[in-house]
Formats: structure tokens, sequence, C-alpha cells
């Protein structure tokens, strides 16, 4: 801190020791009584005692300075969280010039009584919390050259008093709540170089015409401040002036034609988000003479006239978000020092020049949503330094050129909503390209396998086009996230990541794809000797499943004929319960009749809940029988599913089929299923009971991979496969129906009535073999429907995005995986769910070979819970509350 004045300490402290101690004695008590009340809670001014025998001129935030003696001249307390008074018994020190006490917490009005620092040239009390209007006797502090107030809760209008501080050359009232009209007091400030009045967002005022008269002014900051009006004529006196920001304002008319000539040292224009119209004076910035006069003529010696100069240091341009109109000034183009320029919502015509390959510092361009037509110039792609260019919703026409992501610096690219046509070109040298949108134009040709090479391409929007051919295999090698080639003319097969992977596919109004999830099956994803036989089973299924799904809550009487009839059939029913049930077929055929027992379908067929006798309830699965399987078979595998004995597995009681249906009577669960439960509006379940229900469920899930011989798959997890007793222990059901209708009737009724779900693993429909890992993938979705508290899919919009899709979207954000958890519950159990959100995320990994088995899942889940410390898995008594009654 003290380092500049300690070359003259050393010089001084033996010849001058008498009057260093004399004036420290004083100035070392003015600087204690400061301290004292001062509130340090850091304890920062430590130092600041007169028993450590350090000087004064040692302490934390004091400079000296010799006048030959050593006098305390500056005082630098920023940012060490003080608060309290900020006392005048500095105004002791003769010399004190600076006092900085920005970044802390000095809760007061403005310290008037400091003016009486005769010396203080420098006062910041920036980002404190100083309030009040500013007083009429601030004139006192004229001797002040840089006022800095900036960041603090100043209020009320500003004084017409204040046009006597005009030794000023800083001036910052930014940040406050100014209010009212701002009064013309400037135009005495002749030495301003800095004026700040942005963000007061209670001004009301038009811009005082008299701060054009601040010759010396080289910043003014007036940005989002409700100043209103025009721009006043008198700014082109403004003639020093680098930067310039009246953006975020109501303000209104033209850009002042006197102005684009005379700001020639402009560095940065910002008058963007007003409301100000009409075009562009002609020739501003315009650089075109320059050119021709260094290229023509040979006088080139003198002073550069005013005319060519204009500009030259232009490194911002923004104008975005006004009415602005005309034709944008071609000048600013090719101008060497632009970096930005950004005008996008505007209506702005005109061309881009090739001489913009002269802006060899441009970085970034936005000029989305005008009116400029013409072509792409080839310039464009000799940009060097160039990552953003947006110039959507245009009338940019012909063809790309094909160096047009040439910039190794192109990170942004986006002329969607254009009229461009032709081929896109090879992009090979834009190795940091990010996003490419040239959606909505009239591009024709192949996607450019070349996209595949580009190494961090994350979103590709190439929808709403006339591009043809295949969708290149390449592209499954990048990491998209976003992937858009729908209403295009794409043929052939969609490469299966760009399906079931990482990216939101939208592939839709292309005819010609063909894939899982699309419209079109492709041709050669099944053998082909299965094909016809394929074809007319899923027929008949989705026939059956059609008559099932009408008639089941319409027709009770059409039901009940229905197995009137084939009761007179007699003989052909067979049935085995394990259970006592005490019930006869007939008995079982009437219940099924009764309306109010229908409760949901399935893919498989519907489920009827059926009181017994003795007041049980069962519930009975009834499935078409394809007849794959004979009798004896069948029985047998029901067999198996029915020793089953886990307490998350649902029990199968018994069997009864037909040649035409399959009933599987199962025990009755109080709770229903996970999945309805998901769905109503008002779900709730607390962490803890989820918690409880993943594991159950990843247990139930490891017991028929594992444990059970012979080794079963689910095949068809869900949260509607799901049921809840009133414990809300889980239980699975609908496990191995395979097994009960054969291979093929399972595998065709999944993907006729199934395909799109979002339980099944993208490997699905691939892989001829069911796996293990086809089960995690499900259950890693199911775990996501627990910690997101949200559908696997929402029924009503087949749009919207699936839970693993929008899981997939929401990490790739930063603080993205917090937007996932349920907001229902409490952040307490943040760190857990995220833990659960990460298992979950592992169980659905695109890569089978990813995901974990069962029995680590259970492990990784039963340590969370142990973590969480709940005993037993007890609901935890503050959650109570939230319990679904
Ligand atoms: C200083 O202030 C910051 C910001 O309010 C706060 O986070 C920090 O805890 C404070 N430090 C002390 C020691 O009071
Ligand atoms: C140090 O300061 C305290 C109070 O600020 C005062 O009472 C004491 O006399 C001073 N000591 C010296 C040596 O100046
Ligand atoms: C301040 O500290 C420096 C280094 O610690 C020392 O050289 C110098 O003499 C001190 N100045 C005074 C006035 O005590
Ligand atoms: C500032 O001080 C006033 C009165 O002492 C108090 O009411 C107010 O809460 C303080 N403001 C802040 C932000 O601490
Ligand atoms: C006041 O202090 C703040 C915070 O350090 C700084 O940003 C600002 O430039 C200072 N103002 C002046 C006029 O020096
Ligand atoms: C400018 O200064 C002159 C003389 O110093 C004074 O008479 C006049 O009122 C000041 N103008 C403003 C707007 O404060
Ligand atoms: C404008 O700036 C230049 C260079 O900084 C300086 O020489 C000149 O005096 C300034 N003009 C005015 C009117 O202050
Ligand atoms: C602009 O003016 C309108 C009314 O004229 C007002 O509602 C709005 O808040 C103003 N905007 C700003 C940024 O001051
Ligand atoms: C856009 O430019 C065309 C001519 O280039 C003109 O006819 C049309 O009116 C312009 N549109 C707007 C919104 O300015």
């Amino acid at each position: 801190m003290a380092a500049p004045c300690t070359y003259p300490l050393l010089l001084l402290s033996l010849s001058f020791t008498f009057f260093i101690f004399t004036s420290a004695a004083t100035e070392s008590d003015a600087l204690l009584i400061f301290k004292s009340s001062i509130n340090d809670p850091k304890n920062s001014l430590s130092s600041w005692t007169n028993t450590s025998g350090v000087h004064h001129c040692n302490w934390t935030g004091i400079t000296c300075v010799a006048v030959p003696s050593l006098y305390v001249s500056s005082i630098n307390l920023q940012g060490l969280n003080l608060s309290g008074d900020i006392s005048s018994s500095i105004c002791e020190m003769p010399y004190l010039s600076h006092l900085n006490l920005a970044d802390n917490f000095f809760n007061q009005s403005i310290p008037l009584h400091l003016s009486q620092c005769s010396s203080l040239e420098n006062l910041n009390l920036s980002n404190n919390l100083i309030w009040g209007p500013i007083p009429d006797q601030l004139s006192q502090f004229d001797a002040l050259l840089f006022l800095d107030l900036s960041k603090n809760r100043i209020e009320g209008k500003i004084p017409e008093s204040f046009g006597s501080l005009v030794n000023l050359q800083i001036l910052n009232l930014g940040s406050n709540l100014l209010s009212g009209s701002v009064p013309s007091v400037f135009g005495n400030f002749s030495e301003l170089v800095v004026l700040d009045l942005s963000e007061n967002a209670f001004l009301v005022s038009e811009i005082p015409a008299d701060i054009g008269k601040l010759e010396k002014l080289e910043q003014l900051f007036l940005q989002g401040s409700g100043f209103y009006g025009e721009i006043p004529e008198s700014f082109s006196g403004l003639q020093n002036l680098t930067t310039l920001d009246l953006s975020q304002n109501n303000l209104t008319g033209s850009f002042p034609q006197t102005l684009g000539s005379s700001l020639n040292n402009l560095v940065s224009l910002d008058i963007s988000q007003n409301k100000l119209s009409g075009s562009f004076p002609s020739g501003t910035c315009d650089g075109k003479s320059l050119i021709n006069l260094s290229l023509h003529t040979n006088f080139f010696n003198g002073s550069i006239p005013d005319s060519i100069s204009r500009c030259l240091n232009l490194e911002k341009f923004q104008v975005r978000d006004n009415g602005f109109s005309g034709v944008f000034p071609n000048g600013l183009w090719s101008l060497p020092k632009l970096k930005l320029l950004r005008a996008e919502n505007n209506r702005f015509s005109g061309e881009l020049p090739d001489s913009i390959s002269m802006a060899a510092q441009l970085e970034q361009v936005q000029i989305d949503n005008n009116n400029f037509t013409g072509k792409i110039p080839q310039g464009l792609g000799s940009v060097k330094s160039l990552y953003r260019f947006s110039a959507s919703l245009n009338g940019f026409y012909g063809e790309l050129p094909p160096n047009f992501c040439d910039s190794p610096a192109m990170s942004i690219f986006n002329l969607s909503h254009n009229s461009l046509s032709g081929q896109i070109p090879e992009l090979i040298k834009c190795r940091k390209l990010v996003s490419l949108s040239l959606a909505a134009n009239n591009l024709s040709g192949e996607i450019p396998p070349s996209l595949a090479e580009l190494p961090v391409l994350t979103y590709l929007d190439l929808s709403e086009n006339k591009l043809s051919g295949s969708i290149p295999q390449g592209l499954q090698n990048l990491k998209l996230a976003l992937f858009n080639v729908s209403f295009n003319q794409l043929s052939g097969t969609v490469p299966l990541s760009l399906i079931s992977g990482l990216p939101a596919s939208f592939l839709q109004g292309n005819p010609g794809l063909c894939g899982p999830g699309l419209p079109n099956p492709c041709p050669d994803d099944h053998p082909k000797h299965h094909a016809s036989g394929l074809t007319t089973l899923v027929c008949a299924l989705i026939s059956v499943a059609f008559a099932i799904g009408t008639m089941s809550v319409a027709a009770g009487f059409f039901v009940f004929r229905r197995y009137s009839r084939r009761k007179s059939e007699i003989g052909k029913w067979h049935s085995i319960f394990f259970y006592p049930l005490r019930i006869t077929e007939n008995d079982l055929m009437m219940g099924m009749d009764e309306k109010s027992a229908i409760e949901s379908g399935g893919p498989f067929g519907r489920v009827n809940f059926l009181s017994l006798p003795s007041g049980e309830k069962i519930a009975i699965k009834n499935m078409v029988n394809f007849g794959r399987q004979s009798s004896k078979a069948l029985k047998a595998e029901v067999k198996t599913l029915a020793k089953i004995r886990h307490k998350n597995i649902v029990k199968v009681l018994g069997f009864c089929h037909s040649d035409e249906c399959i009933f599987l009577i199962y025990e009755f669960l109080q709770k229903g299923s996970l999945g309805d439960m998901i769905c109503r509006p008002d779900f709730q379940l607390p962490w803890s009971v989820r918690l409880r229900i993943a594991i159950g469920v990843a247990q139930g899930l490891a017991y028929l991979h594992r444990d059970y011989t012979p080794h079963l798959l689910h095949r068809n997890l869900k949260s509607r496969n799901i049921l809840l007793d009133t414990d809300f222990e889980p239980k699975l059901t609908d496990f191995a129906l395979d097994r009960i209708l054969g291979e093929a009737a399972f595998n065709s009724t999944m993907a006729s009535e199934c395909a799109h779900s979002c339980y099944n693993a993208p490997e699905y429909g691939y892989s001829k073999k069911a796996t293990e890992q086809m089960d995690v993938y499900s259950f890693g979705v199911v775990l996501l429907e627990l910690v997101a508290g949200r559908q696997a899919e929402e029924a009503e919009s087949p749009d919207s995005l699936n839970i693993v899709k929008w899981v997939r979207r929401k990490i790739n954000i930063t603080n993205g995986a917090l937007q996932v958890l349920d907001p229902k519950i409490s952040n307490s159990f943040q760190q857990e769910m995220l833990v659960a959100l990460e298992i979950a995320q592992r169980c659905t990994a695109v890569m089978p070979e990813k995901r974990p088995p069962m029995l680590e899942v259970v492990r990784a889940l039963q340590s969370l819970s142990l973590r969480s410390c709940l005993p037993n898995l007890e609901l935890s008594t503050s959650e109570e509350h939230s319990l679904p009654v």
C-alpha cells in the first residue's frame, strides 16, 4: 500500500526526524478519530494504531507525500466492508487530495462536511449506501476534480447549483435513484472529460443541449435513464468524444446529420434500444475517398482531411432495436478498427460490400431482422477475426461463397430466413463453429459431409430448405444439442444417434426419411423373411388394440355378449390359480364386464379390478392370445412368473386362457401406479418416499435380472407398471410378458404400440436381443421422473420433449442440473437429488455398455438413503404434510 512513498521516506527519515514526528502526531490522531467512527468487520484497519510503532504513512490504505515532511495525501479504503460515519476529522490533513471509500457499506447522506477538506480533489463514494437528495450546498466542493457518487441511492432532482463545480473533470452520478428533469447546468463544466448519468431509471428528461459545449468531453454515458426527445444537434461540438452511450432510453427523431461527420474520435457509439428512426447521413464514416486518395494521388503527405479521417477509430457501432431505415452507411463495413457492429431489428437496406475484408479487426456482426439484400461477399470469409455473423431475417440472396465460414474464429453463423440458393459449401476451416443456422432459405443439394468434421458444432439448423440426399452418417460423431433438418427433401436412414441421442432432433417434413420414431420404418430394419408376416401381425394387432380401446368404456354390453358367446364354447377355457381365489371362470367373466371395474389400458391389454366374494380385490390383465405357445408351454411360463416371491414384484395369482384371450390375475394394490400419481397436477411425494420407490424398483429389477432363475427381463418397465401399496412400497407389474405372449407377438406389440416410448433404450429396435441394459435404461427414465417430478412424456402434446431429452437439454446449460430437480422438494435434499440425477443419467446413457448393472444402482441408491439418515426409510416428519391423502 505504502510502496509509492517508500523512496522519499528513506531519503527523509534521517534528516527530518523531528518534523516527521510532529506532523505524524496530529495526522495519526486525525486518522484514529476517523477510524473510531467506522465499523470494520474484517479488521482491515488493524494497522491503524498508535501503539504498534508503525508510522501512520505505512498504515493500510494511507499514502503520504513529502512536502518536504510527510503528509497524508491519499486514503484508499475501497472494498473493506466498512460502515459507520465518515468523520470530517480527516479534513485536518492539509494535503489530503484523494479519498476513496468506494465499495463499502456507508449508509448516510452525502457527507457535505468533507467540503472542508480544502485539498480534496478526488472523492470516490461509489457503491455504498449513500442516500438522500443532492443538497444545494454541493457547490462547496468546488475544489473537486473527480466526484464519483455512482451506485448509491441518491434521489431527487439534480440541483441547478451543480453548475458551480466548474473544475470537475469526472462526474459520475450513474446507477442512483435520481428523478425528474436534468437542468441545463453543464455549460460551465468546461474541464469535464467524463459525464455519467446512466442507469437512473426515474429521470424523465430531455438531454440537456449544453452538454454539447463540453469540448473536452471524452466519455458520455446516459444509457438506461429515461431520456426522451431528440439527440441534440449540439453534440456535433463534442469533438473529443470517444464513447457515446445513449442506449436504452426513449429517444426519438433521427441521428443528427451533423453528428456523423463530426465525431471523428469516436471509438464506441451505442444508441441501441431507443425509438430513433430515419436514415443515417449518407457518407457516414465513408472511407472510400481514403482508398481512392491513397491509390490515385501522390500528395498524401500533409494532414489527413476531416472527411477522410471519419470513424477511423471506431471499434463499436451499436444501433440495434430502433426504427432506422434507409441505406446502411456503407463506409462502416470497411473500418480498420471496427470490432463490433450491431444493427439488428431496424429496417436498414443496402448490401454487404466486398470491402468488408478490410475490416480486419471485425469480431461480431449482428444485423438480423433488417432489409439488407444482395449477395454474401467473398470478402466476409477473409475477415480472420470474425467469430459471430448473424444476419437472419433479411433479403440476402444468391449462393454462399465457398469461403463463407473461413474465419478461424467463427463460432456463430446465422443466415436463416433469407433467400439464399445453391448448395451449402463444404465447411472445413471454421474449426470453432458452434452454431450454424441456414434455416428457411432456398438452399438445395446435399448436407455437406464436412459438417461432421467440425469438432465443436452443437447447434445445426438447416430446416425449411430444399436439401436432398441423405443425412451424413458422420454427424453421429458430433455432440449436437440441436439438429433441425425439418421440412427439406431429405431421404434415407436417419443416423441412430440423431434420433435417440443427445440432440433435440427435428426431422419432420421429410417424407423420404426413415427410421425408428419416424412415420416410415426403413425397409431394411427388419430381416426380410419376417417382413410380410410381421406386417400382417402388426395390422391385426393394431385392429385388435383399436377394437379393445374403443369398446372398453362404451360397450360393456358388447363385451358381455362376446364373453357369453365364448362361454358357450365351454371347454376352451383353461385356468390355473396359484392362490385359493374361490372364484369360477364364470365369476371372472362376469366381473370383467362391470363397467366400473375398467381401470386402464396398455399395449398388452386392459386391466380390470374385481372384488372377490371374500371382499379381496384382484387385478386382471386381459391380453390377446396369439396362440404362439402351446397351452402347456403357456402354463409353464406363467408358473415361472407366479413363483417369483419378492416384495417389489407384484404376485401373479393365477391365469386363465382361451384360444383368443389370456387373463393374468395379479394381486391388487391400493394406490395404483406411480405413473398415474406423477401425472396428477398435485403430485407431491416427498423425496424420502421417492427415493424409497426408486430403491424398491431397482431391487425388484435386480432380483429379476440376477437372483431369480431363470433370469428374467422386465422389458416393459415404466412408471405405469410400478404399483404402490399403502406404504408406498413399489411393486413391478407387467414384467416378462414376452414369456407369455411369445417373443414375436411381444416384439410386434411393442413395435406397434410403444415404438415412440421414451422408456425404450436407444438401441431398442436395432438390437435383436433384449438386454438387461435396456431395462436399466427404462429404470433411468423412471428415476428421472422421480427426480424431476414430471411425467416421462406428456400424452397430450406429442411434440413436447420427453423427459430424457428435456433433461439432456437442461444439463447442457450452466446450473441446468438444478433446474431439473422438482421444485416442489425442499432445497435441503438438493445434494441427494443431484446424486440421484447423476445415477439416472448413467442409467440412460446412450451407449448400453456405459449403463451400470442394477445391483450397482441399488447400492448407489441405498448409500444415498443412508446418507440422508432416514431411519428405516421412514418419512421425515418435516415432509409429512406434503404427502398426498
Ligand atoms: C463483506 O461483504 C461481503 C458482501 O456483502 C460479504 O459477502 C462478506 O461476508 C463480508 N465480509 C465480512 C468479513 O463481513
Ligand atoms: C494513542 O491513542 C489513544 C486514543 O486514541 C490515546 O489515548 C493515547 O494517548 C495515544 N497514545 C500515544 C502514544 O499517542
Ligand atoms: C514504512 O515501511 C517500510 C518498509 O516496511 C519502511 O522501510 C519505512 O521506513 C516505513 N516508513 C515509515 C515512515 O515508517
Ligand atoms: C441505513 O440506515 C437506516 C437508518 O440508520 C436504516 O433504516 C437502513 O436500513 C439502512 N440501510 C441499509 C441498507 O442498511
Ligand atoms: C471509484 O471507485 C470505483 C471502484 O473502485 C472505480 O471503479 C471508479 O473508477 C472510481 N472512480 C473514479 C472517479 O476514480
Ligand atoms: C456558469 O458560470 C458563470 C460564472 O462563473 C455563472 O454566472 C453561471 O450561472 C454559471 N452557469 C451555470 C449554468 O451554472
Ligand atoms: C482533444 O484531445 C486531444 C488529444 O487528447 C487534445 O490534444 C485536445 O486538446 C483535446 N481538445 C480539447 C478541446 O480539449
Ligand atoms: C418511455 O416512455 C414510456 C411512455 O412514454 C414509458 O412508459 C417508458 O417507461 C419509457 N421508457 C424508458 C426506458 O424510460
Ligand atoms: C425493403 O426494401 C425493398 C426494396 O429493396 C422495399 O421495397 C421495401 O419496402 C423495404 N421494406 C421495408 C420494411 O423497409
